[in-house]
């Protein structure tokens, strides 16, 4: 397991990205659950953002890539606007506890 975070620093809402041995992630919390990706987008295999911490649309309801668009459901990583519609990122497992959040890929 690799620690990401305290729980704290992931806040309702917000997303942060983290680098473990390399690979760029990212967690998104959204009614309390840290949903975590793979910060590589489908279409291009190329990291989502350009600002650190920065994945989400101006609604905070999607995840969202900067360079042409594509917009994900972030519960699922699912791709439902853009022009890799149908695709997916890749999700990693986590878990929570009292002392914050891990990586358990
Ligand atoms: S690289 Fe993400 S939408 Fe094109």
């Amino acid at each position: 397991m690799h620690f990401l975070c305290i729980s704290s620093d992931l806040a309702e809402g917000r997303c942060r990205a983290f680098s473990v041995a390399g690979v760029s992630l990212f967690g998104v919390r959204r009614q309390g659950k840290v949903h975590l990706y793979r910060n590589r987008c489908p279409h291009r295999d190329i990291a989502l953002n350009w600002h650190e911490d920065d994945f989400l649309d101006d609604s905070g309801q999607l995840i969202q890539c900067v360079h042409h668009g594509a917009q994900f459901l972030i519960d699922s990583g699912e791709c439902v606007t853009g022009p890799c519609t149908g695709e997916w990122l890749e999700s990693l497992d986590c878990l929570e506890d009292s002392r914050g959040l891990w990586l358990t890929d």
